[in-house]
């Protein structure tokens, strides 16, 4: 079975996929099985890792140590909410810093997933 908002890519075409809702997880794009993406957990020193920072108005701030540059770079950020009912994405150019702003008080608690082209996938808070 897939899982909600598991990724999956296509290592032939590069089709990377979201699951909205759950199914078999025979998933097969180009002819051949989709790639699970694993998701991995940074420590605190990785660029991977979400900074958060609550900004004077509420609004959460989040924002990597990461490179920006057409070879590596975040594809695009998500807030989850930890009850999987809400997710805010934003999807970023190679060279754009990568941050986004969530507005929500959040107070069923959420976790920063992030995709990036080279790292694969990436959680934090979670
Ligand atoms: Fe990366």
């Amino acid at each position: 079975m897939t899982k909600k908002l598991d990724l999956y890519k296509c290592e032939i075409c590069g089709n990377v996929i979201e699951i909205e809702h759950e199914g078999a997880d025979d998933l097969v794009c180009c002819g051949v099985e989709m790639t699970h993406l694993k998701e991995f957990q940074p420590n605190h020193d990785n660029a991977h890792f979400a900074h958060i920072e609550v900004l004077e108005n509420g609004d959460k701030k989040i924002s990597f140590n990461h490179p920006a540059t057409f070879e590596h770079h975040i594809e695009f950020i998500e807030a989850i909410s930890k009850d999987l009912k809400y997710v805010k994405r934003k999807f970023l150019s190679p060279e754009e810093n990568p941050e986004m702003i969530l507005k929500c008080d959040c107070k069923e608690g959420y976790y920063i997933k992030l995709y990036c082209n080279k790292d694969g996938v990436w959680v934090s808070n979670k």
